[in-house]
């Protein structure tokens, strides 16, 4: 049976139960939630003896080579020592606040040390201690600053402060990145990329990414709406798909009477195809609400391989 040391207590494990459940039985804190590798909240750091490959494969490069791992993706095999992550907040600076429309503020920021992250995290942010939130990052790492999206959103004070308190030079902190990184330089030829409108933030991340970094890969990107006319922040795309050849995007009113409209359905069907022909040179992601991810697949969507980026409150959700 491998022995672990964790704060110096030594404890036993076992190589068939994960070690979040072999620590959590012995009486020992560990934060999770998902136990499947999504939400990274049960992250550990190897001080002594190395990380079962396994815990590592959902982690970024970085992370991984820093002997970081997933406690509920870990069946120990060797002695190890581990320790709870560091989670020091970064202090950083608003270099910039745009709303490319009414109800949605851009934030750049400047932190004080480099943040290493990839398209698909998501960090705390917190303007003061009683007002923080957890965002979904909406830049590309290879991004000299880092961005985030702050919807409105009636009676959320984090909302208010981010729509009318903040300025630029203002001081926040922010929590270390988390949650899975997609991992752009792996991607095969072609992406479909389809969101809600309130859930643009990190396709924007992955589709900066991968302009910058395969500028050939053939990304889509379907976004949802339901107003009755296309969001404003569709400029956006519109002077990104001029500069990135490669990138096209199709916005959809999605949405009539709480039900989604025919055309959606047979853009899901479209897309379903496309992805199944295409001897999976194609990837599908989607970020949107459980009930939105449900509503595409009761209309033909094959969402079974599709990578979900749920919004950061439902992902805790158990
Ligand atoms: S609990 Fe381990 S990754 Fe979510």
């Amino acid at each position: 049976m491998p022995k672990i040391t964790i704060a110096s207590r030594q404890l036993q494990a076992d190589s068939d139960t994960c070690l979040l459940d072999s620590l959590l039985s012995q009486g020992e804190k560990i934060p999770y939630s998902c136990r499947s590798g999504v939400c990274h909240a049960c992250m550990l750091q190897s001080d002594g003896g190395k990380p079962p490959l396994q815990s590592q494969l959902l982690l970024p490069r970085e992370k991984a080579s820093a002997q970081y791992f997933l406690a509920c993706q870990c069946y120990p095999t060797d002695d190890m020592t581990v320790s709870l992550p560091e989670n020091k907040p970064i202090s950083a600076i608003i270099t910039a606040i745009e709303k490319p429309e009414s109800t949605l503020a851009v934030l750049t920021l400047s932190p004080r040390q480099p943040l290493s992250y990839q398209p698909g995290q998501h960090l705390n942010i917190s303007a003061n201690q009683r007002l923080s939130k957890d965002c979904y990052l909406a830049s590309s790492p290879i991004d000299s600053q880092p961005m985030i999206y702050i919807r409105r959103k009636v009676g959320d004070s984090f909302s208010t402060w981010a729509h009318e308190v903040a300025r630029v030079g203002d001081k926040i902190q922010l929590g270390q990145p988390q949650g899975i990184g997609i991992n752009v330089e792996t991607m095969n030829r072609q992406l479909h990329l389809i969101c809600h409108e309130n859930h643009l933030a990190p396709m924007v991340a992955v589709i900066k990414h991968c302009s910058l970094l395969k500028p050939d890969a053939k990304v889509t990107l379907y976004c949802f709406y339901t107003g009755s006319t296309a969001p404003d922040i569709k400029h956006f795309f519109e002077k990104l798909s001029t500069q990135y050849k490669s990138f096209s995007y199709h916005f959809l009113k999605s949405h009539e009477a709480g039900k989604i409209a025919d055309t959606v359905a047979d853009l899901a069907a479209d897309v379903t195809s496309d992805v199944a022909s295409d001897k999976s040179e194609s990837e599908l992601i989607i970020s949107g609400k459980r009930n939105f991810i449900a509503t595409l697949e009761s209309h033909g969507l094959n969402i079974r391989s599709a990578l979900k980026l749920l919004p950061i409150k439902e992902r805790t959700l158990r």
